[in-house]
């Protein structure tokens, strides 16, 4: 859906009306039990299978993609099997995070694993993955940058993983270029490999090294958009993310905007280090928290911090794509949606 991204919602919705054909068509081609979970999980169905129009998604990586062969003159429909790997890996990582999190609500509705079980939900989440790996096979040059982000994707997961279990202060405390490097990985990775991709399609007009430099301006992006994703997680509306608040609070998730606030010389930084020390669970704790995080001006620094990223990846691509002022007009509003 695009009503999180309104400036660019006629960009997304050409996008999508382009790739989502697509997108049914391989879906289609999986077993009967694993084409329904699929089509719940992308907005399609509901969990018994009934058509239904639901929140499927925002569909940016997909539109990354086409904007990118758009930009270097490749018509959009050369881009289509990246613009559906990458939506594929997209939700796949979405079924599995979901259980890694556990999250019981993603897109409005329960999570994948709440509807249909936690195997059941990882076998869907390998379809999707399959799936995206056959759209690729005769792409070579576009499998190599999947490939990347699938591997970056998993670094940056077990990262996000395993700081649950570091402490929030202190000599091994999570610093924020750690932050930074596991979010390039989660987040930026695919952002990277549909902008990269996307523009091998027009190869002949491509600059050499435009790909990489593409790679590395998905990868500003995306730290930009999952501090975004962080932001919303406290302080968003769950009636436009389809996600609940605090979640990331209650798990000890190491997001920027609690990092930053730690990091402040303040009275709100050390009420809301003594709180996280005790762990945060009841509503009236997670707000309190929440609201010395903004006190202590974590969430002015985490927005901050994504504009630097987002600076950096619109600097790339004035650089290699001076005309590709849709695709500019989508890379900002992701990395501004949570203001
Ligand atoms: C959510 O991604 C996971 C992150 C990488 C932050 P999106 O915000 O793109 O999710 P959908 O596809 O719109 O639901
Ligand atoms: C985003 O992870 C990256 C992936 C899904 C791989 P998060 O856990 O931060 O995303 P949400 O907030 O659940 O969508
Ligand atoms: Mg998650
Ligand atoms: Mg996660």
């Amino acid at each position: 859906m695009s009503h999180s991204l309104p400036l660019v919602g006629a960009t997304v919705e050409r996008c999508r009306r382009l790739f989502e054909p697509a997108l049914r068509e391989a879906v289609s081609t999986l077993d009967p039990w694993g084409a329904r979970m699929a089509a719940f999980a992308l907005g399609w169905s509901d969990a018994d299978g009934r058509p239904y129009h639901g929140d499927g998604g925002k569909g940016v990586r997909p539109a990354i993609a086409l904007l990118s062969a758009e930009a270097v003159g490749a018509p959009a429909e050369s881009a289509l099997p990246v613009a559906v790997a990458v939506e594929l890996v997209h939700a796949f990582s979405l079924a599995h995070d979901d259980i890694i999190d556990h999250d019981e609500r993603r897109r409005h509705r329960e999570a994948l694993w709440k509807a249909y079980g936690v195997g059941p939900a990882l076998l869907t989440g390998d379809a999707l993955l399959a799936l995206a790996v056959r759209e690729l096979a005769g792409l070579p040059e576009a499998m190599k940058y999947l490939s990347a982000a699938l591997v970056e994707l998993v670094r940056g997961q077990s990262a996000d993983m395993a700081f649950e279990n570091r402490p929030w202060q202190g000599p091994n405390a999570v610093t924020i270029a750690e932050y930074t490097e596991m979010a390039a990985g989660k987040t930026g990775g695919l952002l990277g490999a549909a902008a990269a991709a996307g523009v091998t399609r027009g190869a002949a007009s491509g600059a050499p090294g435009l790909a990489d430099r593409m790679w590395e301006m998905g990868r500003d992006l995306g730290v930009a958009f999952q501090i975004a994703d962080d932001i919303l997680g406290i302080w968003g509306d769950p009636n436009v993310t389809g996600k609940p608040v605090y979640n990331d609070l209650r798990r000890d998730k190491k997001t920027l905007p609690v990092l930053a606030a730690l990091s402040a010389d303040l009275p709100a930084a050390r009420e809301l280090a003594s709180v996280l020390s005790t762990g945060v669970t009841d509503e009236p704790s997670l707000r309190h928290a929440a609201h010395l995080v903004e006190e202590a001006g974590g969430r002015a620094a985490a927005q901050a911090l994504a504009d630097r990223r987002l600076s950096s990846a619109l600097a790339a691509l004035d650089e290699c794509l001076p005309g590709a002022t849709e695709l500019r007009a989508l890379c900002a509003a992701l990395a501004n949606r949570a203001r």
